[in-house]
């Protein structure tokens, strides 16, 4: 037998078993075997795609109904969008079939966590009394390298959000939540090459990153992106993420300093952002839910204080960024000092 009708055979065999495809009812394999002029009767591609899609579409469906994020659950927007594309029973079935239940958690008060994006335990106070003002001052070229990038960034950023703090805000975080994911990334990948613990850095550094995501879902309650800042968006982060990846692989003590004094500019931006509510050239609306839980704020809070704890944050993540990079800058690698794991 020819090797290639030794492979035909094989495939006819496994096929089913390999590509079956219990969601959409029918073997995928089929739809790959249809393409192939040598093992089945030619199909037009038309005809493959509209037998393909179904497979695809039922596939993501299933998925978001019992692995995807809820957040913004507790929004009837929101609501309305995720959960209802599969039927309640379906979804507790596909549970159940895999051994895993929704968790029902109370909180405090006795009434039910509504949250599936952050748990009670994730939850914190931030310190507000952190200094603002601490500025790292650049003394070696690579410092002043950092410093002036940054401060070049801002020029844009001016032009194009002027006094619009929400979105300004909103963008900023989309931002802001690269750097800890790239280094965490890359730390991770360091770790397992090199066999050897990180110190805490890695879930730092992921830590930071989640902390900053939550900024954004925050400031996406109070403000809403137009498709061309949404358009700014993608581009933006194709390029940072790739440049700050470069970046970080070639200098993680150039990398660490950009971030510190990013975050050094964001203190800034939040305070503009609270001079212009204390004004009153923004109103001071109530502060959202998921605000309200993730920093167990007080249930009359408003965006004043959002902003007054995201900042607090922001300090927070500049002196971890700037302490990484006197790390490197010692000599040392970051796993040699142990991570500030929990510094809000
Ligand atoms: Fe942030
Ligand atoms: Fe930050």
């Amino acid at each position: 037998m020819s090797s290639r009708m030794a492979g035909s055979t094989l495939l006819r065999h496994l096929g089913p078993r390999l590509f079956f495809s219990a969601a959409a009812g029918e073997p995928a394999c089929s739809l790959l075997l249809s393409g192939s002029a040598s093992l089945a009767p030619a199909r037009s591609p038309a005809a493959v795609l509209v037998r393909l899609f179904p497979v695809r579409m039922t596939s993501t469906t299933a998925a978001k109904a019992f692995g995807g994020e809820q957040e913004g659950e507790a929004k009837p927007s929101a609501a309305s969008r995720e959960p209802t594309a599969v039927p309640p029973s379906e979804r507790k079935a596909v549970a159940s079939y895999w051994g895993i239940q929704p968790s029902k958690i109370i909180k405090e008060d006795g009434t039910p966590w509504r949250w599936s994006c952050f748990m009670p335990w994730e939850t914190y106070k931030a310190d507000t009394s952190i200094d603002l003002k601490k500025h790292h001052v650049p003394a070696t070229l690579l410092d002043k390298l950092a410093y002036w990038m940054v401060k070049a960034l801002r020029v844009p950023t001016d032009i194009f959000f002027q006094r619009r703090y929400g979105c300004r805000a909103m963008m900023l975080e989309t931002v802001a939540a690269v750097p800890g994911m790239v280094g965490g990334m890359l730390l991770h990948l360091r770790s397992l090459r090199r066999f050897e613990q990180s110190g805490g850095w890695i879930r730092s550094l992921l830590e930071e990153a989640e902390n900053e995501r939550m900024h954004l879902m925050t400031f996406m309650e109070v403000a809403q992106p137009r498709w061309y800042e949404r358009a700014l968006v993608i581009a933006v982060q194709g390029v940072f993420f790739n440049a700050y990846f470069l970046g970080y692989l070639v200098s993680p003590r150039f990398a660490h300093r950009v971030t510190g004094y990013l975050e050094e500019e964001a203190i800034h931006s939040y305070t503009e952002f609270l001079r212009d509510l204390e004004a009153g050239e923004i109103d001071n609306v109530p502060a959202p839910a998921i605000a309200i839980d993730y920093w167990r704020l007080p249930a009359d809070a408003t965006l004043k204080d959002v902003v007054m704890v995201v900042r607090a944050d922001e300090a927070h993540h500049r002196d971890v960024n700037h302490f990484a990079s006197d790390i490197h800058y010692r000599g040392m690698e970051l796993k040699d000092i142990p991570a500030p794991l929990g510094y809000h």
